[in-house]
């Protein structure tokens, strides 16, 4: 299933590298990686910090104890549109896979035979993705852009998966088998309002997605669903920085002037200084026609 991003041939195993045919060459210590040396696309950056890497996973792991309010339900609510098109022996492409938390609660959902594989750019986000994956043989994790040419041959892939992360519509369409889904999830334009409110500085979550289905039409998806889920969470002003430092508001947020500033907050909308904020989710499928 694996392909040269160079030239899109077959990727076998030799001499303990994956190779093409056309001798280019791709190293699988200390993880596999496929993304070739040289020019990167002008949008290309190196994806998630280590910080933002190590904020995330403790959040996901927090979120194994909590019951499905906010965003662990949209979490949830996404798993629950993945798993009904999920045929034995399916191959699921999760496109900036981050530390492999889906791909690890996919597994967990779906007893039967799967292949899964996991692309991030990010070095510290794949060794998370390694630990989270460990115990889940029927994963495979890559280092590879998802703003490039896609590690993967023509026509292979069931289900692309992609949150939160960049993608190339025509390379997801490519890898696509006819009727395979394209499931998108963000963040809606609600999510956290009062939050974003009270920060400027700090980037909002970008207008509904819903458009993305006359998109999806126009690229030759047909389009299937769209989802939007909104709720509310209590949080505290330090796990709102704390969640605010594993997104992109990490370039933007500054703990000394806007912890005093979340506090403030909380203590307008509460007399026990938490936050009750908005939580706003989508998700929206396209099949290939
Ligand atoms: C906000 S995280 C989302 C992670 C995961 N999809 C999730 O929903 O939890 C964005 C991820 O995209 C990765 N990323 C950013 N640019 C990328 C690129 N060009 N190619 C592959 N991954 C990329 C980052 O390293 C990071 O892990
Ligand atoms: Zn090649």
């Amino acid at each position: 299933m694996l392909a040269c991003p160079r030239c899109g041939l077959p990727l076998a195993s030799r001499d303990g590298l994956l190779a093409c045919d056309n001798g280019h060459t791709y190293p699988t210590r200390p993880h596999l990686d496929l993304l070739p040396p040289g020019k990167r696309p002008p949008n290309e950056g190196p994806g998630d910090t280590a910080e933002m890497a190590r904020r995330r996973a403790a959040w996901e792991r927090r979120l194994d104890g909590e019951t499905g309010v906010g965003e662990r339900a949209a979490l949830e609510r996404y798993l629950d549109t993945i798993v009904p098109r999920l045929r034995p022996g399916a191959l699921v492409l999760d496109l900036g896979c981050g530390t492999g938390d889906v791909l690890r609660r996919l597994g967990a959902r779906y007893a039967q035979p799967l292949s899964m594989v996991g692309l991030d750019i990010s070095p510290p986000m794949l060794d998370a993705a390694y630990r989270a994956l460990r115990r889940e043989p029927r994963a495979v994790v890559a280092r590879a852009s998802t703003r490039r040419r896609l590690p993967l041959r023509d026509g292979v892939v069931d289900v692309v998966l992609r949150r939160l992360a960049p993608a190339l519509p025509d390379e997801v369409s490519r890898v696509l088998k006819p009727g395979g889904a394209y499931i998108m999830a963000s963040f809606g334009p609600a999510r956290w309002r009062e939050l974003y409110d009270a920060l400027p500085e700090a980037p909002r979550p970008k207008a509904s997605r819903e458009p993305a289905l006359d998109t999806l039409l126009a690229q030759g998806f047909a389009a299937a669903e769209y989802h939007a889920w909104r709720g509310s969470e209590l949080v505290t002003p330090l796990e709102a920085l704390d969640r605010l430092l594993m997104g992109p508001a990490a370039f933007h947020v500054d703990q000394g002037r806007d912890l005093p500033r979340l506090q403030d907050l909380a203590l307008e909308m509460s007399e026990d200084g938490v936050l009750r904020l908005t939580t706003d989710a989508e998700v929206t499928v396209g099949v290939k026609g």
